[in-house]
């Protein structure tokens, strides 16, 4: 019985083409690999879609007031574009208005529009940004406030995009 084992494996044996033996497996491990290679970009699809996705779908259109319902120097506070997005609107001059999100740029404090002075003011540590372009002036930030894009319709100011600076 074991004899006959033994012959079974030699004859199995012989039938393996040595010289062949490395060259299938190297085609065997460079296969795998590149079938590895497209399991993984396979499985990673539905990640880079749902990134492409939000980065090409601009936020809607929201109201935030009524035409010259703001007189010049006052402020109104909404949301945009998702309901934790503090912004505010400034109408700064007549014809001038200016809108932020009021997450400071050093510890995302929020900043208030302070008329008299006429800045964006930090309370927690004395940061200050300009009204003009968001950008900071003293104290602890660095960087400028996301500002964001206004339309003006015939029946309101609408934000419709954020821009966020990358300085
Ligand atoms: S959080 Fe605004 S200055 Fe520090």
């Amino acid at each position: 019985m074991w004899k006959r084992f033994e012959e079974f494996l030699r004859d199995i044996s012989l039938t393996i083409r040595r010289e062949k033996e490395l060259d299938l497996n190297r085609r065997g491990f460079v296969l795998s690999g590149i079938g590895l290679i497209f399991i993984y970009l396979l499985s990673t699809l539905p990640f880079v879609g749902q990134v492409f996705q939000k980065a090409k779908a601009a936020p809607e259109p929201f109201k935030i007031t009524e035409l010259n319902e703001l007189q010049v120097g006052e402020s109104k506070l909404f949301t945009y574009p998702r309901e934790n997005d503090p912004a505010i609107l400034v109408r700064v001059k007549e014809d001038m208005y200016r809108s932020y999100h009021i997450k400071c740029t050093h510890l995302e404090c929020p900043v208030y529009w302070d008329q008299p002075t006429e800045k964006l003011v930090c309370p927690c540590h004395q940061g200050f940004f300009s009204v003009e372009d968001g950008s900071a002036l003293a104290g602890p930030p660095t960087r400028p406030l996301p500002s964001i894009e206004l339309d003006f319709k015939s029946d309101g100011i609408y934000a419709i995009g954020v821009h966020r600076h990358t300085v």
